[in-house]
C-alpha cells in the first residue's frame, strides 16, 4: 500500500475494548495514519461497542451463536469487512478462533495481540500462568495471525517484570499498559509499508532495533 495514505482497519472485539480505545486515541493524536472503517463484536454486550459509537465509528454485532459453523460466522464477518474496503484486520480482545475462511481472506493482513511473550504461554489465562510458573519477565506480543493458535510471525513485543507475589490483576494491568503502546505502533509500521514477512519472521525496514547491549535483568544486578 502507498505509505502516504491512511490504512483502512476493521477491528474485531468481544469485550472491554481498551486496545480499540488505544488505537482510536493514537489515530486522533495523529500518531497513526489509519481509519477504522468498522468495529465488529461477536457479543452484543461488549463495552467496546460503546467506545466505537462514541467516536462515530460504524459498529456491528455479529453473534457467532447465531451461525451454524465457525466458517459461516467468519464468512459473514469477511463480507462485512470487504464491503467497507478493510485492508488490515485488528483482533483486539476477540475471543474466537479464526477459521481458514478468515485467515485466507486476509493473508498476513490480520494482527492479534497476546498478553504474554510468545511463544511462551499461548492460549487463555496466561497472566496467571506466568505468575504460577515463576517467570521474571512477561509482556505482550503483536503478531500476524496464521492458522495455528498464537503462532504467527511476531511483529513487536514489550517485556515487563513479574513479581512472585503479583496478583493476576496487577500483572494484567502492567501488561495492558504496554499493549496500548505497541499495538498502534505495529499498525503504524504496517501503514508505512515497513513490515515484510519471510517465513515465520517479520523484517522491519529501517528498524532502529534495541541496542544489543541494552539488557533487562530481573532482579537487577547491583
Ligand atoms: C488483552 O489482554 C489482549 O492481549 C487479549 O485480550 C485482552 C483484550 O483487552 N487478547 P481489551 O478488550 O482490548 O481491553
Amino acid at each position: 500500500m502507498a505509505a502516504d495514505s491512511a490504512v483502512n482497519l476493521g477491528v474485531l472485539i468481544s469485550g472491554f475494548g481498551s486496545n480499540l480505545q488505544a488505537i482510536i486515541d493514537a489515530i486522533e493524536r495523529r500518531e497513526l495514519a489509519a481509519r477504522i472503517k468498522l468495529v465488529v463484536s461477536n457479543r452484543a454486550d461488549a463495552v467496546g461497542l460503546e467506545r466505537a459509537r462514541r467516536h462515530g465509528i460504524d459498529a456491528l454485532v455479529i453473534e457467532n451463536r447465531k451461525f451454524p459453523s465457525r466458517e459461516a460466522f467468519d464468512r459473514e464477518v469477511v463480507t462485512a469487512l470487504k464491503a467497507r474496503d478493510v485492508e488490515l484486520v485488528i483482533l483486539a480482545g476477540f475471543m474466537r478462533l479464526l477459521s481458514p475462511v478468515m485467515v485466507q481472506a486476509f493473508p498476513n493482513r490480520i494482527m492479534n495481540i497476546h498478553p504474554a511473550l510468545l511463544p511462551s504461554f499461548p492460549g487463555l489465562h496466561v497472566q496467571q500462568a506466568a505468575i504460577d510458573h515463576g517467570v521474571r519477565f512477561s509482556g505482550c506480543t503483536v503478531f500476524f495471525v496464521s492458522q495455528g493458535l498464537d503462532d504467527g510471525p511476531i511483529i513487536i513485543q514489550a517485556a515487563v517484570p513479574v513479581r512472585p507475589d503479583d496478583t493476576e490483576q496487577e500483572l494484567s494491568e502492567r501488561i495492558l499498559a504496554q499493549e496500548h503502546r505497541i499495538y498502534p505502533r505495529a499498525i503504524q509500521l504496517y501503514q508505512e509499508g515497513r513490515l515484510e514477512v519471510r517465513g515465520r519472521k517479520v523484517y522491519i525496514k529501517d528498524d532502529a532495533s534495541q541496542p544489543i547491549d541494552q539488557v533487562l535483568i530481573n532482579p537487577p544486578l547491583r
